[in-house]
């Protein structure tokens, strides 16, 4: 790492040009992206991604470390965040600091991303003051998907308090930034204006100080569904799989391998190419 930003570096960039940030799980997707972001996220995202599960709470610490340390190597530019797992910080602050130490210690990440607002204030608190920095999460908050009762919008009509509420209470607690996830727009403006930390938005709207999309969801890669906030930027999960069809039919018809893919039975002369 030369110039990456630091997690103060992002803080200061309120109110600025738009923080830039995608998530990312590989070492190649995060070199595509290290001139790009100013700083890449290792979401657990990568549960359901990745990995096939039907939500985030399934994702483990051994989990984030593998992917982070893969990220990691793919990063010289952009800062590096990784999200704290379920179950990994909520019991109580001392718990959650020995977990993001954690992640910080075998990854690299320059800070770690945990959900929850009010509620989450005082771990907040606790960590910041610990050497930690911590990027919040608020909105909709998909490790509480049970308690939600499912991946809708958050904050409308008389719900709106509540969510402003948890934007100060993470601020206050010392938080760089705070990702403001699928929130109604007139809601994630009032936010950033009221206050002094960076809000990323993803679903929020284009007032915010900075977004950030899960990667494979922009990409067309990651298919199941699409949410509403997401913007296909490409259709690799197309192209994808009109090339495998492409090598299935291929094999099945022996155009592949091709003259040019084998090898000859006496070794070519020297200096040639083959
Ligand atoms: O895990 C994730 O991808 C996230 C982003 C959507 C903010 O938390
Ligand atoms: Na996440």
């Amino acid at each position: 790492r030369k110039k990456a930003p630091n997690a103060e570096d992002i803080r200061a960039r309120k109110g600025g040009t738009p923080l830039v940030s995608l998530t990312a799980y590989t070492t190649p997707v995060a070199q595509l992206m290290d001139a790009h972001c100013d700083f890449v996220l290792v979401g657990d995202s990568v549960g359901m991604v990745l990995h096939g599960l039907e939500s985030t709470l399934g994702v483990t610490m051994e989990m984030m470390v593998l992917h982070g340390q893969a990220v990691s190597r793919g990063l010289h530019n952009a800062m590096m965040v990784i999200d704290m797992p379920f179950a990994s910080y909520e019991h109580n602050p001392a718990e959650a600091f020995r977990n993001a130490a954690r992640l910080m210690a075998e990854t690299g990440a320059g800070a770690v991303k945990l959900e929850g607002g009010v509620e989450m204030a005082e771990t907040i608190r606790f960590l910041v003051r610990r050497g930690i920095p911590v990027m919040a999460h608020i909105g909709l908050t998909p490790q509480s998907i049970n308690t939600l009762g499912g991946y809708k919008v958050q904050g409308r009509d008389q719900q709106a308090q509540a969510v402003l509420a948890d934007a100060h209470a993470v601020a206050e607690a010392g938080a760089f930034s705070v990702v403001l996830e699928k929130i109604p727009q007139g809601l994630a403006d009032r936010i950033t204006a009221e206050i002094a930390i960076p809000t990323i938005g993803i679903g929020a709207s284009a007032g915010c100080d900075g977004q950030i999309l899960v990667v494979d969801d922009m990409l067309g890669f990651f298919t199941a569904f699409k949410p509403k906030f997401v913007k296909r930027y490409a259709e690799l999960g197309q192209q994808a799989e009109d090339a495998i069809a492409e090598y299935a039919a291929d094999v099945r018809s022996r155009a592949f391998p091709a003259d040019e893919h084998v090898f000859a039975d006496h070794a070519p002369a020297k200096g040639s190419a083959t």
